[in-house]
């Protein structure tokens, strides 16, 4: 336990010299996330989703929405128990019916279904609950110019 915590420390510590942290919020990804490379749903989510859900590619260029932002529709609709149940039914059988991201599925698609273990299902579902999800930079700026917007408007407006 103590070599794991101090393995884990050690990646947060090279992450946060490394030049893939510009900003405090990256740097907080690459701990939070460094502390989950031992969990076994971290190498099921690698193997199985991150080809699609990886969010790298730029938008237009994307198989499917990023796992943060699926996550996030997630967390925001159902408690833990429910979120991951419906996460494991999901993988290895999509249903438009039970689809909470009706826009995902007109822009992409419905997921194609996968043919996983309920075991492996399992910690995919637990990693995807703890798992905080890096948001890719195009993400970020998005939000950084809404943001902005949100702001001019505001400072826009006259004193009362
Ligand atoms: C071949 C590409 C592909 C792979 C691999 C893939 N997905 Fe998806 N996934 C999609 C697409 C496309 C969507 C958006 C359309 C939809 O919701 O069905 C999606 C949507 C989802 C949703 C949102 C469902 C909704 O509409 O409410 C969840 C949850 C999800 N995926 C989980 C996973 C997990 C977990 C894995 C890995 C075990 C995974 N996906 C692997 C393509 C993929």
């Amino acid at each position: 336990m103590r070599t794991i915590l101090l393995f884990s420390m050690g990646v947060v510590f090279l992450a946060a010299c490394g030049p893939a942290s510009r900003s405090g919020g990256e740097q907080a990804t690459a701990a939070a996330a460094a502390d989950l490379t031992g969990h076994p749903g971290y190498k099921l989510y690698q193997m199985y989703c991150i080809a699609c859900h990886g969010g790298t590619q730029e938008p237009g260029q994307r198989l499917a929405p990023p796992a943060f932002m699926v996550q996030r529709h997630y967390k925001n609709a159902f408690p833990e128990d429910e979120f991951k149940q419906r996460i494991i039914a999901w993988i290895n059988n999509p249903d438009k019916e039970k689809s909470i991201m009706p826009g995902a599925v007109r822009n992409f698609n419905l997921m194609p279904p996968l043919q996983l273990s309920q075991a492996d299902r399992q910690q995919i579902a637990d990693y995807f609950w703890l798992a905080t999800f890096a948001e890719p930079a195009w993400a970020a700026a998005h939000r950084q110019q809404k943001q902005q917007r949100r702001k001019q408007m505001l400072d826009s407006l006259p004193n009362p």
